[in-house]
């Protein structure tokens, strides 16, 4: 699909006003969109943030950055967006020394724009090739896959991944009718063998989104940045996470509970042994989902989960930070994160 094409179609932000409110975006912050799509909730972070705010985007996906780099254009003095993986936060923020930040946001899975392209296989309503990568640099197909794993590794991966019922069966036919190369194709192949109704989703979207998982090693990715993301912010700075299904809700939902607590030990326990201080606070403590009016006008933020933590000093830190120098406009650089950032350089010099 050309870059024409794709720019004429759009992908609305979903939860947009949800998002700038839970990320408590200010004039002057800095902020990190890890998921930059098209570039719509990274509009509204800048537009936000100004004057003075800085934006730093991420994408995997080359035509997204270029896609994003148009729409942006007006902020191009306070925007670095970079073609990378986010499970390289850490690294990127320090490359580019951008650190430590007030917000950073994740909208995970892909944008409309991936979706209705007619080369990435990621639709089963396209006669596509089956393709499935972020980025062109991923060595691994979601064509690959369906044609060399064996029977029992595809069952596998469409039950874990896909959290899909009939995965035995899937597979099954799957193996039958290999080679299969194209999107419509294996769409098919699922519509016959567990009929083509299924509630409201298509019978073949629980097939499709196991592979796309395993394509782009979707929760491992997440759960890597994640970890990344809560060193980076600075004290009071926020993470927002939209997800779009159970698996990787649940990566979010566990990693923020873990991290508002305290002590971690097992029940029982007689004295704490883990040292664990809890280093965020939940902004809500329940999951905000799109108003029916929004999934109306956007049936894709149906399955949208929005979760919000805030970065809280411990106290060990909070007298660390007290010999702080002074970073861009008052903002503070933790003696940790300099730390870190010595220790990465002398690594990357070896
Ligand atoms: C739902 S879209 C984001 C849409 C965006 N918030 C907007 O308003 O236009 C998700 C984007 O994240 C990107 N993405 C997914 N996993 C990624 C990863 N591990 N590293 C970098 N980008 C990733 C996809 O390529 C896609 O462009």
């Amino acid at each position: 699909m050309s870059l024409k094409s794709m720019s004429a179609a759009t992908h609305i932000p979903v939860l947009l006003n949800e998002t700038i409110e839970a990320l408590a975006v200010q004039p002057g912050g800095r902020y990190i969109d890890c998921t930059l799509g098209g570039g719509g909730h990274a509009a509204a972070i800048l537009e936000r943030s100004s004057p003075g705010g800085q934006l730093l985007g991420i994408d995997a996906d080359p035509e997204a950055i270029k896609i994003a780099e148009t729409r942006l254009e007006a902020y191009k003095d306070s925007t670095l967006l970079i073609n990378e993986n986010f499970a390289n936060l850490q690294a990127i923020c320090l490359k580019y020394d951008f650190l430590p930040v007030h917000g950073i946001l994740f909208d995970l899975g892909l944008s409309s724009l991936q979706l209705n392209s007619n080369s990435r296989g990621f639709s089963f309503q396209h006669d596509t090739p089956l393709d499935m990568r972020f980025s062109p640099s991923q060595e691994v197909t979601a064509a690959d896959i369906i044609n060399t794993f064996s029977e029992n590794e595809l069952a596998q991966l469409i039950k874990v991944y896909g959290e899909e019922g009939y995965s035995r069966q899937i597979a099954h036919h799957i193996i039958r009718e290999r080679p299969i190369k194209t999107a419509l194709h294996l769409a098919r192949v699922i519509e016959q063998t567990i009929g083509s109704r299924r509630g409201k989703i298509h019978p073949a979207t629980r097939t499709f989104q196991a592979l796309r998982i395993a394509v782009n090693r979707e929760l491992e990715h997440l759960e890597a940045a994640l970890k990344q993301a809560i060193n980076l912010l600075g004290c009071e700075g926020r993470l927002v996470v939209i997800s779009y299904h159970s698996l990787e809700d649940r990566i979010v939902k566990q990693l923020m509970q873990q991290e508002s607590r305290g002590c971690i030990c097992l029940p029982n326990t007689p004295v704490c042994v883990c040292g664990h201080t809890a280093r965020l606070r939940l902004v809500n403590k329940k999951v905000i989902t799109p108003a029916s009016t929004e999934v109306q006008l956007n049936p894709r933020s149906r399955s949208a989960k929005l979760r919000a933590a805030e970065r809280i000093t411990t106290q060990e830190e909070y007298y660390r930070t007290t010999e702080l120098d002074i970073k861009a406009e008052g903002w503070r650089r933790p003696t940790l994160l300099r730390k870190l950032q010595v220790t990465f350089s002398s690594l990357q010099s070896n």
